[in-house]
């Protein structure tokens, strides 16, 4: 590290936080869970930063379930907006700045190409719309992180539902026209890690490498299980049954063109990492 920083992170039972926790893994880290700290809360935030008086405090909190967020709009505003605004004026207060962890859904998913930190936004769904503008609150010294597609080990996600049904032979269905960058929270925590330690500023895109479909991935991940892959089926989008709520971007992909001009590495491909990942969730 530059300096000795000291690093709050909020949402702390999630599954991206458990991961930095791990990798920031020391005494001058905290974790707050959700019932120790409500980032909608605005007095309970200012108490806790000057209890705590981090240097960096490192949003993982979020509504993140999707299609709930669109059957409650004020909820995953309360959550996903007012919270980083509460954290960034907390922060402020004690001369902290705040890394904000976004998404993917900020953007439309219309682009041919894959996004950059500075394309335009237009978010499609009130998940995307309220994590838009938890971006927005971030100030000149904060820090936006924007992943996609995150997986690991600790919390529910798709890989490990991939993994359960695949270990019974369960048919499946996945969609082939959403493309995205798989994102593991252990790859992902180690360059936040090391964001945080030059003190980056600005926006950066931060995944795996390696664009890919839902049914790909699901397809890449039986073949790494060793299981038969004609229990798995490639579908649309429009053969959703029943459809879902929120609309995904059909262009998910994020390059990370900006961490090398930070000199930082970008994570490795979502098949080096993927193998572990499947190791661990099947011993
Ligand atoms: N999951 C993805 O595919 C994905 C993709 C791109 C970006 N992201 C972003 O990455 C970040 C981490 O995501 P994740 O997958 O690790 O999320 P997660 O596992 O759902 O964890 C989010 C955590 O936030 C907590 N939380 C919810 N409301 C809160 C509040 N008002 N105050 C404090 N904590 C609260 C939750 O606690 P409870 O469970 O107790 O409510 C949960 O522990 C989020 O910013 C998310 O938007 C996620």
């Amino acid at each position: 590290m530059s300096k000795h920083q000291q690093v709050l992170i909020t949402g702390g039972q999630g599954q991206l936080a458990t991961d930095l926790v791990q990798v920031f893994n020391g005494s001058d880290t905290v974790a707050l869970s959700h019932q120790q700290l409500d980032i909608t809360q605005q007095s309970d935030v200012e108490a806790a930063l000057r209890h705590y008086k981090p240097d960096v405090v490192i949003n993982a909190a979020a509504f993140t379930d999707v299609d709930k967020c669109e059957a409650h709009p004020v909820q995953a505003r309360l959550v996903n907006s007012l919270g980083p605004e509460n954290l960034v004026a907390a922060a402020h207060k004690i001369g902290a700045r705040v890394l904000q962890v976004s998404t993917d859904y900020v953007f439309d998913g219309m682009l041919e190409r894959p996004y950059i930190e500075t394309d335009d936004t237009n978010p499609q769904s009130i998940y995307g719309q309220t994590k838009l503008q938890g971006e927005q609150a971030m100030r000149d010294c904060d820090l936006i992180v924007r992943t996609s597609w995150l997986c690991g080990s600790h919390g529910s996600n798709i890989l490990k539902t991939i993994v359960a049904l695949a270990k019974t032979d369960q048919p499946m269905r996945f969609v082939n026209d959403q493309t995205g960058h798989p994102s593991f929270t252990q790859d992902i925590a180690v360059t936040i890690k090391q964001l945080v330690e030059i003190e980056a500023q600005g926006t950066f895109h931060v995944t795996n490498q390696g664009p890919v479909n839902w049914y790909e991935f699901a397809y890449s991940i039986l073949e790494m299980m060793g299981r038969p892959t004609d229990q798995l089926t490639a579908i649309t989008t429009d053969q959703l049954d029943p459809p879902r709520p929120a609309i995904r971007p059909t262009n998910s992909v994020l390059n990370n063109q900006a961490l090398p001009t930070v000199g930082l590495t970008p994570p490795p491909h979502f098949r080096d990492t993927l193998p572990l990942l499947v190791k661990e969730l099947c011993d």
